[in-house]
């Protein structure tokens, strides 16, 4: 198949998600005013959102990153999750915000807040930019969310098939 055969619909358009990345900066910038906020990229996906973000924050903030990797096909995780990077530095006392690009099944997620909270930070959250709502298979508490989108493998704005697409302006659904 030819690549550009494989972008299919857009989902969420590149005026979509600076419209709602400014938003959601704003609102993390109100609820984080005073505190000691740490943002935890999930590697390598959230890095588009991330840094977009991370520019139209107006409070005082550093910058992490972890890299898991999920057992299991290349568009479903398995739950069973392997760090491939830790954090640089501590959380301890820290007000964490972990940046995920999307929530499908949740499993990664659960695991990263249950490993990341035994670390014991003053607080942890999550900012994801898409869900996808009709997947989820545990519950969670994502304090920000970007969009809800259907049932699609989503490529682009960070998110890849097969580490492809993540250069795209905006979020599409896979042909397959
Ligand atoms: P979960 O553990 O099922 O929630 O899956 C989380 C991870 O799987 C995300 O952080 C993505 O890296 C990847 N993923 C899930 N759905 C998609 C998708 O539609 N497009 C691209 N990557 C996805
Ligand atoms: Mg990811």
């Amino acid at each position: 198949m030819d690549a550009d055969d494989a972008i299919g619909e857009i989902l969420v358009s590149a005026e979509d998600l600076e419209r709602r990345v400014c938003e959601l900066a704003a609102e993390v910038s109100r609820d984080y005013a005073g505190k000691d906020l740490v943002l935890v990229g999930v590697l390598k996906g959230a890095v588009f959102f991330l840094s977009d973000l991370m520019r139209a924050l107006e409070v005082p903030v550093e910058l992490d990153f972890m890299a898991v990797a999920s057992y299991g096909s290349a568009t479903k995780s398995s739950g069973v999750v392997r760090i491939l990077k830790d954090l640089d530095a501590a959380i301890e006392g820290r007000d964490v915000l972990i940046v995920e690009d999307i929530v499908d099944s949740g499993l990664t997620l659960q695991y990263l807040l249950r490993n990341l909270g035994a670390r014991n930070p003053r607080s942890l959250e999550v900012c994801a930019l898409l869900i996808k709502p009709e997947r989820r298979k545990v519950e969670l508490r994502t304090r920000y969310v970007g969009f809800e989108i259907p049932n699609r493998f989503a490529i682009g704005y960070g998110l890849d098939h097969r580490e492809r697409y993540r250069n795209l302006r905006y979020v599409a659904a896979l042909k397959q």
